[in-house]
């Protein structure tokens, strides 16, 4: 797969669909997908990595569907990978939202789902991508942080950026108060896009994303 592909060509019209979330942790953002009422309707399934994800939990509260596809089941990240899409697929979902999944998914996965695989990523990418960006902020020394929705591509925290908002840094941060404030931003901005995503709100033209208001006819 080459998600680059995918991006560079504008994407067609289409309509609502459900989605899968994937989430290895706590998932905060999966909660306030859940607590949207205009994205749980959409939200098919709940997979995670792990078994002992508070995610899991979270989606059985809500009466979800939720799956666990361990890592250690399987040989190699590209039978990992077709063993969380045939789930997905198998759940009904057409795209699919990373909250917080801390495995990368091979590229024959996001040809499964084109322009239809959301990630969130607590920095203003494209600074500070991988695992520690709210750390590397702070270390860095930026005065400004934030968050960002973008669609997921062969490359880590790279794809085309669907929302974005700042989070100040404010003198005396350290890690739990930044990551509080830039956790709020998330759950707000996260459901947005999602919700966008589902009801088929979003279009791309190579790295430049377009939400609107409303479905285009
Ligand atoms: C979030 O900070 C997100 O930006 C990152 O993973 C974290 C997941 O948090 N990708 P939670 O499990 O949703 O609370």
């Amino acid at each position: 797969m080459d998600g680059a592909l995918h991006c560079r060509r504008a994407s067609v019209p289409e309509g609502p669909i459900d989605i899968a979330v994937l989430a290895s942790g706590s998932g905060t953002n999966l909660q306030a997908m859940i607590d949207n009422p205009a994205v749980r309707p959409h939200i098919s399934l709940v997979l995670s990595d792990r078994s002992g994800a508070l995610a899991l939990d979270r989606a059985g509260a809500a009466g979800i569907p939720s799956q666990v596809v361990a890592w250690s089941d399987h040989a190699d990240r590209d039978s990992f990978s077709v063993a969380v899409a045939d789930n997905v697929e198998a759940s009904g979902a057409k795209g699919v939202i990373l909250a917080g999944f801390m495995r990368v998914l091979a590229p024959s996965f996001l040809d499964r789902f084109p322009d239809r695989v959301l990630n969130i990523h607590p920095s203003l990418l494209p600074a500070f991508p991988g695992a520690h960006a709210v750390e590397q902020a702070l270390a860095h020394g930026v005065k400004v942080t934030g968050v960002t929705v973008h669609f997921v591509d062969e490359q880590v925290d790279h794809g085309p950026i669907v929302l974005q908002e700042a989070v100040a840094v404010q003198p005396g941060d350290d890690w739990d108060s930044l990551e509080a404030r830039v956790h709020e931003v998330e759950h707000r901005l996260f459901p947005a896009a999602v919700r966008a995503l589902a009801e088929g709100r979003i279009r791309t033209d190579g790295r430049v994303v377009r939400v609107f208001e409303e479905a285009p006819a």
